[in-house]
């Protein structure tokens, strides 16, 4: 009986590397992650993820998919680069609204300052990769 419960032990281990391995190749093929690594010592990003964990950004939004709303890496691919996309976003976080990812509205935030919201704007268009 013990024996089995090794062997099965073991079988699992070797799953659950293969799993990890295969992840680990999907990481390396995405500059992406590579990027967004690079980025921990930038106080935008640093800043911006604080505000964001502590607000509802997250139950609507996620980095790499489209959630509720749209994938952050997507809003900074489009907006990246231009100069009026950081007051643009800041707004928009602000006062919310819809239809530029589809007619789901994106939630108000009129409480967060509005320096809070420069950065937050500044920290998703960080996530740019194109
Ligand atoms: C209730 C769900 C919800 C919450 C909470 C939420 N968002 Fe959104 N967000 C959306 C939706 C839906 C859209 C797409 C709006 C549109 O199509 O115009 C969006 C769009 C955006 C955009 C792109 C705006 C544009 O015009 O392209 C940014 C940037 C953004 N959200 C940031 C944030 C941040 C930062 C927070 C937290 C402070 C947050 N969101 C919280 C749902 C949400």
């Amino acid at each position: 009986m013990k024996k089995l419960f090794v062997s099965i032990l073991f079988v699992s281990l070797i799953a659950a590397c293969g799993g990890g391995s295969a992840e680990k190749k999907a990481d390396e093929s995405a500059p992406a992650v590579a990027k967004t690594e690079d980025l921990s010592s930038n106080p935008d990003y640093q800043k911006g993820l604080e505000i964001t964990a502590k607000s509802d950004c997250f139950t609507c939004h996620k980095i790499e998919e489209k959630n509720i709303g749209p994938a952050w890496r997507d809003v900074a691919n489009k907006y990246g680069g231009s100069d009026t996309a950081v007051n643009y976003l800041a707004n928009k976080i602000k006062n919310g609204g819809s239809g530029v990812w589809g007619q789901v509205p994106m939630a108000a935030h009129p409480n967060l300052s509005d320096d809070d919201l420069k950065t937050v704007a500044r920290y998703v268009l960080l996530l740019k990769n194109k």
